[in-house]
Parts: structure tokens; sequence; C-alpha cells
């Protein structure tokens, strides 16, 4: 008797022990490991600590900078924004540089804000040799599950296959009309707003949810009831993943929010299964009419495409369809719909681009409906459009993570497993490839160069690179400008006094206070 409790006790001992070895072993031994590697390999930076890696100095420089700014004067508006998006960066890069390694918990990131080093690292690795970090992986897991953004290897040049032709101009043309109806209600209302003597109007919550609208149409093809009722879930799912303060990178960071998490993956299961039944309605109806329906939006040229025969090994299961939803969700109407945001705050600041803008329309446009042929031809527009997202790049970083060492020179190379962190604010706001007028908004620098005249063709990146672009940039151009060209021929519009200038990132790169309007009809 006595043995066999003997024997129980010393297996749990062991069982124990070994738990707490494999927790020591991931959270101290690997991430040592690591460090040791990136320092031999040439890298240093700010001094992490155990277990919270840089994310103490991270949140205090922030605090910092935000208490600095809200009592600043609200309405000197500087395009200079790096040292008050990123303010820990823009401290670290005066003492490390353009690159160097730091940490987020117990994981390590180089961080990049050289293009040319970024040129260097990039060359020879190809779309489905990066990887994306596991941290915010799992972190994200609710929003993008494993669609486009963080599926790898030969999942991704699958995904990537299905999904490219959706993009396919003919389909992007099926698309405008409706965008144009979607955008004319959200003009209505704001001239029925002006009517009753309100011409202060809070556009990017007009415009946020509008393209909301739109790309839950341009998605699903949904009605607006189930649109917004997705719409309103995977909203809040978003402010309960970024509003707070969370740990990411830290072991068992998850625990330290964990009201917050599991408030994220109930909204996230809810989520899944309104998308779901979306489908299966779908897939039943294209049965039904043996296999072809409208396929005005992307959900419907995806379960098109899986019908096809022959093309067993190259489908999407129903899973990967709704990872899908969400990641177009989530990728595609807030970075979209703040580029038309940050557009309207310069154009209100420059009103002689209004004009401009105004008379190209006038020429290409005329007086009849924008469609999608047209939206090509305005020329000034699309320099707008990449003035805007270089000085204000709604997706203000991309993120890597490196699967096999990347050599970057004879001695040195980034191991295998490193995170790779590319400032994308600091890289199109730096004077050494832009030159001293980089903080002015000057849409004819894109005039007669894709790059905007940057020294480095790897320092202007608002759709990220190589393989793993944007697959949805196109359709955003679209939407930009029928959206921008609407709002053009109808309003005049100039800054509110009520505006604070308070850029910061949720996500996406947003006006933290909104942008306050005075809208005046034409
Ligand atoms: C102004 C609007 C947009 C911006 C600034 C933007 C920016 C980006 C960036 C920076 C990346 C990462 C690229 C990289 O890792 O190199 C990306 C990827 C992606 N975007 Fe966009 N995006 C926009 C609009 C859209 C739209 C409208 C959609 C879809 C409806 C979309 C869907 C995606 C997808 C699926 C990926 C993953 C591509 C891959 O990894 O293969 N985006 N986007
Ligand atoms: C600024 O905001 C206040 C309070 O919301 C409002 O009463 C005022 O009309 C706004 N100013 C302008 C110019 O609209
Ligand atoms: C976007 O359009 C351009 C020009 O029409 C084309 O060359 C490019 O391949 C398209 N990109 C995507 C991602 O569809």
């Amino acid at each position: 008797m006595e043995n066999i409790v003997e024997v129980l006790v010393f297996a749990m001992v062991a069982f124990v022990s070994f738990l707490l070895w494999r927790v020591l072993y991931s959270c101290w031994v690997l991430p040592i490991r690591a460090y040791r590697k990136l320092v031999v390999n040439g890298f240093s930076g700010p001094p992490p600590s155990f277990p919270l890696g840089n994310i103490v100095d991270m949140k205090k420089t922030k605090k910092k900078t935000e208490s600095c700014l809200s009592s600043s004067s609200p309405l000197t508006v500087s395009n200079d924004i790096h040292s008050s998006v990123f303010p820990y960066f823009a401290q670290w890069q005066k003492d490390h540089g353009k690159v160097f390694m730091y940490w987020l918990g117990t994981e390590p990131f180089v961080y990049i804000a050289d293009p040319e080093f970024l040129k260097k690292i990039s060359a020879g690795v190809m779309g489905k040799s990066w990887g994306k970090p596991n941290v915010f992986k799992n972190d994200r897991k609710p929003m993008f599950g494993d669609g486009l953004v963080m599926v790898e290897g030969d999942d991704w040049v699958r995904h990537r296959h299905v999904i490219t032709p959706a993009f396919s101009p003919s389909n992007l043309k099926a698309m405008s009309s409706m965008m144009v109806d979607t955008t004319r209600s959200m003009l209505d209302r704001w001239t029925d707003l002006i009517n009753n003597g309100k011409p202060e109007i809070e556009i990017e919550r007009e415009i946020v949810s509008t393209a909301g609208e739109i790309i839950a149409k341009t998605s699903f093809g949904m009605n607006y009831a189930n649109g917004r009722m997705v719409f309103k879930k995977l909203r809040a799912m978003q402010e309960t993943l970024f509003k707070s303060n969370r740990y990411v990178g830290v072991p068992f960071g998850k625990y330290m929010c964990l009201g917050q998490n599991l408030e994220a993956e109930k909204l996230g299961k809810e989520i899944d299964a309104l998308l779901l039944s979306i489908i299966i309605d779908r897939k039943r109806s294209m049965a039904e009419n043996g296999g072809c329906q409208e396929q005005q939006n992307l959900l419907g040229v995806l379960l098109a495409e899986n019908h096809v025969d022959g093309s067993k090994g190259k489908k999407l299961s129903t899973r990967e369809l709704v990872d899908e939803c969400k990641t177009f969700f989530f990728g595609g109407h807030e970075t979209t719909a703040l580029a038309i945001t940050w557009s309207l705050l310069l154009l209100a600041m420059h009103p002689m681009w209004q004009h401009e803008l105004r008379e190209e329309i006038k020429q290409v446009i005329g007086d009849g409906e924008i469609d999608a042929t047209m939206v090509a031809r305005l020329k000034k527009m699309g320099w707008v459009m990449n003035e805007v997202l270089r000085l204000y790049p709604t997706a203000p970083n991309v993120q890597r993570q490196v699967r096999g060492d990347i050599r970057v020179d004879q001695d040195s190379i980034i191991p295998d497993g490193t995170n790779i962190w590319i400032d994308v604010v600091a890289m199109h706001h730096d004077r050494e490839f832009w030159g001293e007028d980089v903080n002015e908004f000057k849409p004819e620098r894109f005039k007669d160069d894709l790059h905007g005249g940057c020294q480095n063709k790897m320092g202007y990146l608002p759709f990220g690179f190589g393989g793993r672009m944007c697959v949805g940039r196109n359709l955003s151009a679209m939407e930009y400008k029928i959206v921008l060209s609407m709002i053009l021929t109808r309003f005049s519009f100039s800054l509110s006094p009520n505006y604070t200038h308070l850029p910061s990132v949720m996500l996406s790169l947003r006006p933290m206070q909104g942008l306050p309007l005075i809208m005046k009809p034409l």
C-alpha cells in the first residue's frame, strides 16, 4: 500500500517538475539562447528585463508622450508624427540607430527602419518563405484566424492562388455601383444634417462605418441587417483586443487580461457562426442554381472557383472561407476608410488641392456617374492617395517572422524564428531618403515616380513588399477614388476648430479623437 502511495507521489513530483522544466525551457532557456544568437550576430538594443522584455519601457514612454501631447495646443497640425505615434522607437533610434533588437516579453524582435537593410535581407526570400509572428497569430486569432494575412508556406501559396482572381479588374468593376450607392446614402445623410443647422460632421466615424458597410457587401454580399450585425461584433472584438494595455509576448500574458481575451474569443465564435451560416446558405443556393449565381462579391467568386471541377487541392475549406471573410473585413475596411479620412484632413488644410481634384473630376467624369474605368484616369487623385499614405500610412508597420536563417552579410545572420517589425511610419518620414520637405504635403512628388522620389525603392511601403504585398490594394484604390470623388463633388470642407491632432495606432493609424470637419454644400 505504502509503495503505491510512494510511486504516486513520485510520479506527481516527476510530472510537476517536467511541467516546470517545460515552462522554464520555453520562457527562459530559449529566449536567452535567442538573445545570445542575436548578440553574436551583431544586434544590440535596449536592455530587456525578464519576463516583460522592453514592454515596461514602451508603456512608460507612451504615457509620457500622451500627457505631453494632450497638454499642447490642439490646433497645431504637424505631419511630423513618428515621435508621437511610436515614441519608444523614436527614442531607441537615437541610441541604437535604424536597426536594433527589442523584446516583447520573451519574444525577440528585430526593428527595421532602414530601407537599405530591408532590401538586403528580403532580396532572397520568397513570399512563401516568410512567416508571420506566432505571437500575433495567437493573439489575433479571433480576428484573422488562418486567413491570408496569417498563413504561411504552401498553405499561403494555395490561399493566395485562390484569392487573387477575386480581385481581378472585371470583378472589381462589378462592385463599383454598390460602392456608389452606399456612399450616396452617407452623403444624403450629411446634407440632412447641414440643412438642420449642423455643418460640423464627425467624418471619421461616418467614413469608417460606410467603409464597413462597403466591405461587408463586397466580401459577403450580405444584406444590411446581416452585415450590420457582423460589423458590430467585429468592431466590438477589435476594441476589446486593442483599446487597453495588454501583454503580448509575455509568458502567460494571456491570463493577465483574461476577461478581455475570453470576451474576444466569445465574439470570435459568434462571428464565425454568423459567417458560417451565410456561407452554407450561399452554397445551397449555388447548388440549386447549378453552380452559377451573381458573383458580385468576393465570397461569391471564391465559392464559384471552389465549385470548378479539377481544381481539387486548390480549394479552400468552409472553415478557411470563414477566416478569409474575417480577414477581408479587418484588413480591408479600416485601412481604406482611414486613408480617406486622413485625405480629408489634408485636403481641408490645402484647399488648393480640393480645387485641383474637383477640376480633374470635372474633366474625367463630368456630370455622369463614376465607374471603374474612370477611376484609373483620376491621376492627380492617385498622387494624393499615395502622398496621404506616405504621411499617414494607415497600416503603420509590417511584421514578419524569419523561417530559416537569413544571411545579412559575410559574418551576420538573422536567426530562424526572429520576429521582424518594420517601422513604415519612420521610413516614410526619413529626411535622409525624402529630403528636407519630407513632412510637407506635396502630392506632386508622385507625378512621375511610383516611389515619390524616395532615394530607396524600399523606402515607400504603404502596402508591404514582395510576394506578400496587399492583395486588396486595387480594390482599396477604387473605393478611395469613388468615395472621395463623390464627397468632393457635393461638398467643400474646412477643419473644425474642435479637431485635436492625435494620430495613434489601434491596429491601424487613426485620429484618436476623430475628425470633425465643417461641410458646405456646393
Ligand atoms: C489603404 C488600404 C490598405 C492598406 C494600407 C493595406 C495594407 C496592407 C499591408 C501593409 C499588408 C501587409 C503586407 C506585407 O506583409 O508585406 C497587407 C496585406 C493584406 N491586405 Fe491590405 N491594405 C489595404 C486594403 C486592403 C483591402 C481593401 C483588402 C481586402 C478586401 C486587404 C486585404 C489584405 C490581405 C488579405 C493581406 C494579406 C496578403 C498576404 O499576406 O498574402 N487590404 N495590406
Ligand atoms: C465644437 O464643439 C462644441 C461642443 O460639441 C459645439 O457646441 C460647437 O458648435 C463646435 N464648434 C463648431 C465650429 O462646430
Ligand atoms: C492592380 O492593378 C495593376 C494595374 O492594373 C496590376 O498590374 C496589378 O497586378 C494589380 N494588383 C493586384 C494585387 O491585383
